[in-house]
């Protein structure tokens, strides 16, 4: 029996390749001629391309997928979190902007420390102490102050409108709040409306959070970092243990960065900066895979699997040692995107075996000091483009959800590392860099990333996926590139992730060929298939050679392009 199915899997395979052969078509995504949005949700990028329609630009578009993703998708959208956005305009200016959280005036090094200085375990995760001062609102703000063109009134009545509305709940995110419900019910004192059996195609209606986005119409970014808003929040986080108070909000500011860009092949790729590893851990690794010939080798062959394993391997560890808070501390980017910095941290390397991971430790360079997020990306009618990556951290954040609000508090505490060399929730480890103080931006791995071809726009993309994000987009950009899928494609494709630490490659559960994993095991690789059921949940937008545009939104989710 099971042979036959194998033969007849054989055949439907071989017929499917015959008929791709014939007509050479590809899978491909939405395709739209002027302008596109994709995010996690229908109703955002709904709302994000009706901004476009309207006449808005893609950072009139940004603030409207923004916010209503934190109406539409409270699993990782939010007013209680952060992001990175990076930007390039159709005249070919570039820039970004870090709307991460900070470290509350009031935090310690050793907050999450018991007294033997160990860890304790779910203080950084769970509940008020996890929460970092939100940086969302101040960054929308900042955005379309800068680059918007729309009355706020305009972005902000459509979403609003949608929350008194309610959202129509789907089948994986039925799944996803029962999961989390004894999440939900430990954390907070009161029941939340997430407490409720929620079944797909019912209406979660949001009056709190309409009430919340009214007060921004009215104040703006005020609206939420002082007055009323601010008065609930500071009491709510505190009267739940939490340590964040009125002056933190007050004093939020979002920050414009300058990107990190650097070239690969004939691409030039244009990603975010420190206190986001996203962009440095990216070009480390593109670099030391460039001199190879990924094309011949073959999409997920052994041996580009060796050699993106071993270069993310090496960029891992120095991830963990040199970034954190650029605010805090200097971080060498430019020898560490370096040529000869990344020849000589490739030495070693063999398609005989693995380096071992407790060889390779980070670097050596002098210097003085050393499950949940979501993806959109934008694609304007004028040529503008956003690619930006928003979170709370893990799913629903700390799980501590402010009903008189109407939103989840992030858990992005956790990203610091609360002690050297002991793993945060996403197994990654890390040193002084990023350890904790006031005021002080934890290291995230989102990686909102803009390509360029030949002087042209040629991509945006990002996912969430925590310590995973930089691989996904890693291989998503090379999908395109080296192995000539489309966007569509590139994004549905089987992900595999090497962190340095632990040892071993994490690869989608059946997503990969088993005489490729043999062969790998046999060299001396650990795979793991059964921890990262999923890696990534890509979003992107790729410019065809005729200027159309065609939206990637990964299968993964309830992902949707939208666009005219
Ligand atoms: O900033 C970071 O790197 C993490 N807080 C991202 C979390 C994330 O992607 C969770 N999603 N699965």
């Amino acid at each position: 029996m099971k042979h036959l199915v194998k033969i007849t899997l054989f055949f439907f395979l071989l017929i499917g390749c015959k008929t791709n052969q014939k007509t050479n078509v590809k899978a491909r995504g939405l395709m739209t001629q002027k302008a596109m949005v994709v995010s996690a949700r229908e109703e955002a990028s709904k709302i994000g391309s009706d901004i476009l329609k309207k006449g808005g630009n893609a950072f009139d578009a940004m603030a409207a997928t923004e916010l209503a993703l934190a109406v539409s998708f409270p699993y990782a959208g939010n007013l209680g979190g952060g992001g990175f956005m990076v930007y390039r305009k159709a005249n070919g200016e570039i820039g970004a902007i870090d709307y991460r959280e900070k470290a509350p005036l009031s935090a310690t090094k050793n907050m999450f420390l018991d007294g033997n200085g160990n860890v304790i375990p779910g203080k950084s995760t769970l509940g008020a102490m996890a929460i970092g001062v939100p940086g969302t609102v101040a960054g929308v703000f900042a955005v379309h102050e800068k680059l918007g063109s729309l009355p706020i009134e305009d972005i902000l009545k459509p979403i609003i409108e949608l929350a008194y509305k309610g959202v129509v709940v789907t089948k994986k995110q039925e799944s996803r709040i029962k999961h989390y419900q004894p999440f939900f019910r430990k954390v907070n004192k009161d029941s939340i409306i997430f407490d409720k059996l929620w079944k797909e195609n019912d209406t979660i209606k949001y009056p709190a959070l309409a009430k919340t986005l009214e007060r921004l119409l009215e104040h703006g970014k005020d609206g939420f970092y002082k007055g009323e808003t601010a008065r609930t929040l500071a009491k709510f986080i505190q009267d739940n243990g939490g340590i964040i108070t009125e002056d933190d909000l007050a004093k939020y500011e979002a920050k414009w960065r300058t990107p990190i860009v650097f070239q690969y092949d004939d691409l030039k790729i244009i990603s975010m900066s420190p206190p986001s590893s996203g962009g440095v851990s990216l070009g480390q690794i593109m670099k030391m895979i460039e001199p190879y010939d990924l094309h011949t080798f073959g999409h997920n062959s052994v041996k580009s699997i060796q050699v993106i394993t071993e270069a993310e391997r090496r960029a891992y560890a120095d991830r963990s040692y040199f970034l954190g808070d650029p605010d805090f501390v200097d971080i060498p980017v430019e020898t560490l995107l370096s040529k000869s910095y990344l020849t000589k941290r490739m030495d070693g390397f063999s398609f005989e075996k693995p380096t071992s991971s407790n060889d390779i430790a980070h670097g050596t360079i002098q210097i003085v000091e050393s499950d949940e997020t979501t993806h959109y990306s934008i694609i304007d009618q004028f040529g503008n483009a956003i690619s930006a990556t928003t979170t709370i951290n893990g799913a629903y954040g700390s799980k501590l959800y402010c009903s008189d609000l109407g939103f989840f508090l992030n858990n992005e505490m956790d990203d610091f590392s609360s002690k050297p060399g002991v793993p945060n929730m996403f197994g990654v480890t890390g040193g002084e860099a990023n350890s904790i103080a006031p005021q002080k931006r934890m290291l995230s791995s989102m990686t909102p990333t803009i390509v360029e071809k030949n002087g042209k726009l040629l991509m945006s993309v990002g996912t969430p996926g925590g310590s995973t994000i930089i691989t996904s987009v890693l291989q998503t950009i090379l999908n395109v590139h080296e192995f000539n899928m489309t966007m569509q494609e590139a994004v549905d494709a089987p992900r595999f992730h090497h962190q340095w630490l632990p040892d071993e490659i994490q690869m989608e559960v059946k997503g990969f060929d088993i005489n490729t994993i043999n062969q790998l095991r046999k060299l001396g690789y650990v795979i793991n298939e059964k921890e990262s059921p999923v890696i990534g949940k890509v979003d992107g937008i790729l410019v065809l050679k005729d200027e159309s545009l065609e939206g990637g939104a990964d299968y993964r989710g309830d992902d949707t392009a939208v666009g005219f």
